[in-house]
């Protein structure tokens, strides 16, 4: 039977990989926070499995919200261009806030939403994100929580789509040539 998998290239980061990674990031946010616990925002959609897996790891009251921002649309390209298509339903002011992203790539996205959550004054924005591509940078992030750096290739899975899907791949895999050919 054709599966998904097929589509896949090859595997950068497996699940258990993953898994560990965010265990360590989960304990060390958990220690930097024990005195008051942030505020998680997740930034949908591609977030959704870093903050279901990274939140059930930090042993800290915290809460979790959602922003939903959109810069890609269905190409493989940032277009620089975020739209809010979902705002917090939260008040942040005077609150630690720490947003948990899957993947920083040129930086325009959470360059963006740095800028728009300051604005809102909470007492400290810490970003978390599971990857991270150094050669693909063109703004400079300050991130305090990284899972791994990558190189400088389309990765899919975990979280991350291509087109809208892929997102419920297990892992972190590059798609075959000829699913972005045809
Ligand atoms: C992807 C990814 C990050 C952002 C990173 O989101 O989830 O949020 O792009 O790219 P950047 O650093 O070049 O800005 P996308 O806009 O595709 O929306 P999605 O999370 O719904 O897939
Ligand atoms: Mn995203
Ligand atoms: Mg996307």
């Amino acid at each position: 039977a054709p599966s998904l998998h097929d589509d896949v290239e090859k595997v950068l980061l497996s699940a258990e990989e993953i898994e560990q990674r965010l265990t360590e990031l989960g304990a060390q946010i958990a220690a930097d926070y024990a005195e008051e616990p942030p505020i998680l925002v997740g930034v949908l959609k591609g977030a959704v499995m870093v903050m279901a897996d990274l939140a059930r790891r930090i042993d800290l009251r915290t809460e979790m919200d959602w922003m939903a921002v959109s810069s890609y649309g269905s190409g493989t390209k940032s277009s620089g261009v975020v739209r809010i298509l979902k705002d917090l339903g939260t008040d942040i002011t005077d609150r630690h806030v720490l947003i948990v992203e899957d993947i920083i790539d040129s930086g325009l996205t959470l360059s963006w939403l740095l800028s728009n959550l300051r604005s809102r004054g909470p007492r400290s924005v810490e970003i978390c994100t599971l990857l991270r591509k150094p050669e693909a940078a063109r703004v400079e992030i300050d991130v305090r929580y990284v899972g791994y750096d990558i190189p400088n290739e389309f990765v899919v899975g975990y979280g991350l789509d291509f087109a809208e899907t892929y997102r419920n791949l297990p892992y972190v895999g590059v798609l075959k040539r000829s699913v972005y050919e045809d």
